[in-house]
């Protein structure tokens, strides 16, 4: 069993196209450089199928596939891949979001790794307390293994007041008591888990229990979605990454006054969309991330 820390102060390094996560005296660089043995897999995130609004994005139905097609041409081929919530965009009409997370789930199946792990966003959840998405891909929050790290699913968005909620917070609780506190463990949720800027809703109610009990546990990498762009933050010990999504850009953290999507721009097409390679290992101190552009796909 890996006893590594993981812990440490966040450095962000570009080499060679890579974004590398590392701590000191970790070696993770050295790895990076092509020792490294593990496993990887794909974050997408956001990729809202359905959305249609040609101003900021015009081939919105075609961008996730465009992904999916990179996804399938990737030697080795990852693990896994793993979508962090919004896989559709938001619909007042129940049957119409039906539609939509059939078509996506139809669009998913297409992937060659044939292990894909799905979580919700508030756009498929958030009006119905996730009621069409448990119809079409199951359960909101669950946990899973893979080669020696855990991966707690947590559901922050079917309670439309983005809480987690007692129930929930039990049910983590219960499971993080069956790991050892020092196993490296991968948390996937959709919302941040701290008040990245709550004015736009990027923040989670109770993050603060749901950290409390994840602050025992000493190897902890939260991966999430919702913010449309990459950003990484470190509550204490436990690194927090938001992917890019393949739909639309956000724009940063209260940088204009009105949260709105970032239009198309037609002189770089793609910019700010994208997904995510994370390269993991138990022997390692902490993931490489990867942040692939669409625009070079
Ligand atoms: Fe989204």
């Amino acid at each position: 069993m890996n006893t590594m820390d993981r812990r440490g102060f966040l450095k962000v390094a570009g080499v060679g196209g890579a974004l590398l996560l590392t701590y000191p005296g970790s070696g993770a660089l050295a790895a990076a450089a092509g020792a490294g043995k593990g496993f990887s897999f794909v974050q997408f995130a956001d990729t809202h199928v359905g959305y249609a609004n040609p101003p900021v994005n015009p081939d919105a139905s075609a961008s996730l596939q465009k992904g999916v097609d990179w996804v399938n041409a990737m030697t080795p081929q990852p693990d896994f891949v793993v979508f962090t919530g919004d896989l559709t965009h938001t619909t007042d009409d129940p049957q119409e979001r039906r539609r939509r997370l059939t078509e996506f789930k139809r669009i998913a199946g297409g992937l060659k790794p044939k292990a894909v792990y799905f979580l919700p966003g508030e756009h498929d959840a958030g009006l119905d307390w996730g009621e069409a998405y448990k119809e079409i891909l199951g359960k909101t929050h669950y946990m899973f293994q893979h080669k020696g790290v855990h991966f707690l699913v947590i559901d922050n968005v079917s309670d439309p007041a983005a809480s987690v909620g007692e129930a929930q917070l039990a049910w983590i609780a219960a499971e993080l008591a069956r790991i050892p506190k020092a196993d490296p463990l991968v948390v996937l949720t959709h919302r941040p888990l701290f008040d990245l800027y709550p004015e736009w809703d990027w923040a989670t109610k109770d993050a603060d229990k749901v950290l409390a009990l994840l602050e025992p546990h000493t190897n902890v990498t939260v991966l999430y979605g919702h913010i449309h762009q990459e950003h990484h933050h470190q509550s204490g010990h436990i690194g927090q990454h938001a992917g890019m999504s393949t739909a639309y850009l956000l724009p940063a953290p209260g940088s204009v006054p009105k949260k709105a999507p970032v239009p198309w721009d037609a002189a770089a097409p793609y910019k700010g969309m994208g997904l995510r390679i994370v390269q993991d290992d138990v022997a390692k101190p902490t993931p490489e991330f990867t942040e692939k552009p669409l625009a070079g796909m």
